[in-house]
């Protein structure tokens, strides 16, 4: 398995119905990286996923997905994605408020392991002079 963080399939299947959209990149048997995010409502967008392997990180991958993600989301007019990350996660988090995503606040035992999240949205309308997007 390339990530330790994995779906069950029926959750992958429900996104799917969900029109969500799902890119991957494969290298013979493993995932390199890959991006799930999805419309929750008409307008905003949600970030389900996004992993690169360990190999290929720092590389500018992850930043080029978020903004293949937003690039779709603007052509549906959407100008606010959201996204929820664990607490523990700061490199994600150093990553995600380089490119403009906000804070905005933390949720206790999110998940099923009772994990801590922080939830982060970005905006168009926040959208720095230099941003790295
Ligand atoms: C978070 C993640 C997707 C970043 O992917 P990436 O391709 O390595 O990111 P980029 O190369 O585009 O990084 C751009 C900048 O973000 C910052 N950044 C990225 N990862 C970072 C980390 N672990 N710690 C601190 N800053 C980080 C850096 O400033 C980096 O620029 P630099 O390499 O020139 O210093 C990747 O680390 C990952 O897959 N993590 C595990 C899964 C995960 O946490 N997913 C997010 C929750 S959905």
């Amino acid at each position: 398995m390339s990530f330790p963080e994995f779906y069950e399939i029926e959750v992958l299947k429900q996104l799917f119905d969900f029109s969500a959209e799902f890119s991957v990149a494969q290298s013979e048997n493993y995932i390199v990286w890959y991006i799930i995010f999805w419309i929750v409502k008409e307008n905003r967008g949600h970030i389900v996923s996004l992993a690169v392997d360990e190999e290929y990180k720092r590389q500018r991958i992850g930043s080029k997905l978020i903004n293949t993600a937003i690039a779709t989301f603007l052509k549906f007019n959407i100008f606010n994605v959201t996204l929820e990350l664990r607490t523990e996660n700061k490199g994600a988090l150093d990553f995600y408020q380089l490119i403009d995503f906000k804070l905005d606040r933390t949720v206790s035992n999110y998940y099923e392991d009772d994990t801590d999240v922080f939830k982060m949205s970005f905006n168009f309308s926040d959208l720095k002079e230099d941003s790295k997007i």
